[in-house]
């Protein structure tokens, strides 16, 4: 039930990537961020539709900025599977982009799928200067030195570090890598509706944090062929996991225990919330 849910969210926000890359010239690099931006689950830009939802946000309002995480998220993909960084050739069941065509095509369309996602934010559709003004900011500070591109820093450091990370360290890397784009998915709707975002913004915390958790477990466990990405890999470059810390079972555990945090802070919406709760649970139970 939450699959065909979230199936259709991704669907919908294909289209939208589609519609803004119409116009595009016929060049490597457009057909590369083409490529880039398919096959993913969707997860961040359902909880931007399902965040909008829960607020009365307009939907073609939405649409551009889960079409603009999407973006954002499939760039830092594209860049983190390059041979500088985790120098991968499997991603969403296909070779990566820098495998498909070349390095340089890589790195380019990653830049151009990042300018892509800020350009979707200044949409007139979604609303007053203010509220895209907010949006942007956001996302900017979600995705760079602070945020996205920080978590990635300390995680390459971390293959080369005298010592393993501590829990803690994990713990504030995850929150950069994968914690702040979720975070800013899930505040964006109520921003869009001039809404208090705090509620959403605590259970995409919890929820962002169960994600990676469950990213490294597919890690030890995972079967390939339906991750459609190369496992084993965390251990393989002696990295510090949340598994590694906690062991298989533990690791688990705390997952669990984080969706329960996140599902008992959409309290505020009831019922309303269900399929926040479902994601919340299925963020765990995923296989890929
Ligand atoms: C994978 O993200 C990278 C992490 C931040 C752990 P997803 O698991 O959301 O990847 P796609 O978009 O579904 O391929
Ligand atoms: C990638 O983390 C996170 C970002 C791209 C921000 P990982 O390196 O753990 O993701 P996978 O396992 O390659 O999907
Ligand atoms: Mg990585
Ligand atoms: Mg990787
Ligand atoms: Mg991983």
């Amino acid at each position: 039930m939450f699959g065909a849910a979230l199936a259709a969210a991704a669907a919908q926000v294909q289209d939208r990537l589609a519609q803004a890359m119409a116009t595009l010239p016929d060049q490597p690099v457009s057909h590369a961020m083409r490529y880039a931006v398919a096959g993913g689950k969707g997860v961040r830009g359902f909880l931007v539709l399902e965040g909008a939802r829960l607020h009365d946000a307009p939907p073609e309002a939405a649409l551009a900025a889960a079409a603009a995480v999407e973006a954002l998220h499939a760039y830092s993909l594209v860049h983190d599977d390059l041979p500088a960084m985790d120098d991968d050739d499997l991603r969403r069941g296909q070779p990566t982009v820098h495998v498909k065509w070349d390095e340089a095509t890589a790195i380019l369309a990653g830049d151009a799928l990042q300018s892509l996602a800020f350009e979707l934010l200044t949409e007139p559709v979604i609303g007053p200067a203010d509220i895209r003004i907010a949006l942007l900011r956001g996302l900017a500070g979600a995705a760079g030195a602070r945020g996205m591109v920080l978590g990635q820093a300390l995680d390459i450091a971390a293959e080369t570090a005298p010592a393993p990370l501590t829990l803690e360290e994990i713990t504030e890397l995850q929150s950069g890598k994968t914690g702040a784009l979720i975070r800013w998915s899930a505040e964006a709707g109520p921003i869009i509706a001039g809404a208090d975002p705090s509620s959403l913004g605590n259970y995409a915390d919890a929820l962002g944090l169960a994600f990676q958790i469950a990213d490294d477990i597919l890690d030890v466990e995972g079967d390939q062929e339906t991750a459609g990405k190369r496992l084993r890999k965390d251990a393989a470059a002696g990295k510090a996991t949340f598994v590694s810390h906690l062991g298989l079972e533990g690791a688990r555990r705390r997952a669990a225990e984080l969706v329960a945090l996140a599902e008992a802070a959409l309290d505020p919406y009831g019922s309303r919330a269900e399929t926040l709760r479902e994601a919340a649970r299925f963020v765990i139970a995923r296989r890929n």
